[in-house]
């Protein structure tokens, strides 16, 4: 066993229309990095987010095997405790989902679920997730109006704060800025890189180019399978599976 934060052993997941979605994978998620996850449309990756955080909906999923291994106990056994699990991995969808409260509402919902109800200290940690998810200037005198209010990209940016206000060991984000412009790209970017050294990240990036700009680790995903693995830029640069050279030139997509 290494020092990797989240062990995936032999995970093989198949919903029921009896296609793989994910086969055999075994990854090692590092600390204090970000693990870039990319690959074509429908080669698992959603899938593999989703069952690291218990979201697979197992009324479609056929079979699940393998292990994810998390503090030493698997994700995926019966007694995990889901609540307690999304504390410690949060994740943000590439569609935000606000819950219909109001702005810092939505912020202050996990806060207040885990027993913070000081207004003060509400107050101030909102503001920080806000902040920090570069938000708070364009919310700040409209905190109480409803989520559904903000534009997408706002909205992505609000289910971001959200998962910070938790402090979460493990934060993934599936294509977190696909709906948002360049410049709050960039920001998101700029953050993740700025607070990965506190964190453990999992990003599906929305298009190549970002996934090359992001990675610490890479790994690229086709039909459900992990067909490479690799160190920085290794995979972008000079990757030594073929279907991995033909996806990062652009040779098919
Ligand atoms: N609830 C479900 N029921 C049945 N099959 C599903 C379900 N969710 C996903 N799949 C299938 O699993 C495979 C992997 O889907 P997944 O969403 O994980 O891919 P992805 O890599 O995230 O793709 P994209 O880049 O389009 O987001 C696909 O073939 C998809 O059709
Ligand atoms: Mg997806």
């Amino acid at each position: 066993m290494n020092n990797a934060k989240i062990h995936i052993r032999n995970l093989t997941l198949h919903y029921s229309d009896g296609l793989e979605s994910l086969n055999g994978i075994n990854l090692d998620i590092q600390p204090n990095a970000i693990t870039v996850i990319f690959g074509p449309a429908g080669g698992g990756k959603s899938t593999l987010l989703r069952a690291i955080n218990r979201l697979i909906d197992m009324a479609d999923v056929e079979e699940v095997s393998g292990e994810i291994l998390f503090h030493g106990k698997n994700i995926l056994d019966l007694d995990t405790d889901v609540t307690q699990l999304r504390h410690k991995i949060g994740i943000v969808f590439s569609r935000p989902i606000p819950l219909p409260l109001s702005i810092f509402g939505n912020v202050a919902f996990g806060l207040e679920v885990t027993g913070e109800h000081d207004h003060k200290i509400l107050q101030a940690k909102v503001e920080e997730a806000l902040r920090q998810a570069y938000l708070w200037d364009e919310v700040h005198d409209r905190l109480d109006e409803p989520a559904a209010s903000l534009s997408g990209g706002q909205q992505q940016r609000l289910c971001l704060a959200r998962v910070l206000t938790l402090k979460p060991e493990v934060i993934m984000l599936d294509e977190p800025t696909s709906a948002l412009d360049p410049v709050t790209t960039a920001k998101i970017e700029s953050f993740l890189h700025e607070v990965k050294s506190q964190y453990t990240i999992i990003l599906v990036p929305h298009n190549v180019s970002q996934s090359a700009r992001m990675a610490d680790y890479a790994a690229f995903f086709l039909q459900g399978k992990m067909i490479e693995y690799g160190k920085g830029k290794t995979l972008f640069i000079n990757p030594k599976d073929k279907r991995t050279q033909d996806y990062v030139t652009g040779r098919f997509g």
